[in-house]
């Protein structure tokens, strides 16, 4: 669907195509262990989020360039593009390159080849959102931090990502206190599979101005009550909460009684690669199965413009 929406909630590593993969892997000398796309979509079937993290670490050994950060970021924002998405708020996790011996600039560079013309060449404006790996020590979230500071003119603010339960938002408080003396903008993952304790810890304790998922705090009506009052974002990923199997079906989501509640929700697409559709997907397919209003639907593109980290002049051109 080609609504004008802001995407605030997209791997730019979950984006890498299975066509795109082979094409990088043979561009690099790199083997796969899988003989042709075919075989590799047979493995998107995941139990739940380590399942798929498993899988998307092992596919990120094609990008080892410059020119790939750059064809990747290309290749999601045409797509993107073309499904209406206006601005796209990109998280990328150098941790997860710079453990194959990448350094962080390649990344950074790279990306932004892409990222810094995206306007004129796809219509779409962008933010840069580094994102620290959980399941890693806070030590080596500190020393990321430290290697990004060159690179801080391109990236807007940090995030969390990666394996969440048993790495509650606390064990980052001094990264994202580091962070936001830097000025960067913050959000976490959090009541993805993670306790509704974690998203109230993200926003107590780091900070965090937006939660990603935050789908799990239906559980805990006090903190539905908050996030009403505060008018904090979430950036919800239906289909992907469908393959993570954090919910059993599309039907079974909660976005309609969240949006009821009066909670500031946002549709996006999370890794779409691996999770069956893009941003305009996203909305296709809860309008289509959750039965959405067109009025809803607006709410949603509306709350996405405005949970962005635009200026206010630079919101109102984009929508
Ligand atoms: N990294 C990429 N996609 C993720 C997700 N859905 N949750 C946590 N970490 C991720
Ligand atoms: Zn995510």
């Amino acid at each position: 669907m080609s609504l004008p929406k802001a995407e605030l909630h997209l791997h730019i590593e979950g984006t890498l195509e299975p066509e795109l993969a082979f094409e990088l892997a043979a561009r690099n000398g790199v083997t796969l262990p899988y003989a042709d796309t075919d075989e590799l979509r047979e493995a998107y079937r995941f139990e739940d989020l380590q399942s798929f993290l498993n899988l998307y670490y092992e596919l990120m050994a094609v990008l080892r360039t410059e020119r790939d950060f750059e064809d990747l970021a290309n290749a999601y924002l045409a797509r993107a593009a073309a499904q209406g998405v206006r601005h796209a708020e990109i998280f990328f996790d150098p941790q997860a390159h710079t453990s194959r011996g990448l350094g962080i600039g390649t990344v950074v560079e790279g990306l932004w080849r892409a990222l810094g013309n995206s306007e004129a060449d796809h219509g779409v404006s962008t933010r840069l959102i580094l994102c620290f790996l959980r399941d890693e020590s806070a030590e080596s979230a500190l020393a990321t931090l430290d290697a990004a500071k060159p690179y801080l003119d391109r990236i807007t603010g940090v995030g969390l990502d990666s394996a969440e339960v048993g790495h509650p938002p606390v064990k980052f408080r001094e990264v994202y206190e580091a962070a936001a003396a830097l000025g960067l903008r913050r959000v976490a993952h959090a009541g993805e599979e993670g306790p509704p304790e974690y998203i109230t810890e993200a926003l107590d304790v780091l900070g965090v101005e937006r939660v990603d998922h935050g789908l799990r705090c239906v559980e805990d009506p006090a903190l539905v009550e908050r996030l009403v009052r505060d008018r904090v974002p979430l950036t919800l990923c239906p289909l992907s909460n469908v393959r993570l199997r954090t919910v059993d079906t599309l039907a079974d989501h909660p976005l309609p009684a969240m949006l009821d509640a009066g909670l500031m929700c946002t549709v996006n697409s999370d890794d779409p690669a691996y999770f069956g559709g893009y941003a305009g997907d996203n909305f296709d397919a809860v309008r289509a199965t959750l039965g959405l209003t067109e009025e809803r639907l607006r709410e949603l593109a509306r709350n996405s413009f405005l949970a962005s980290f635009l200026e206010d002049d630079e919101e109102r051109r984009a929508r």
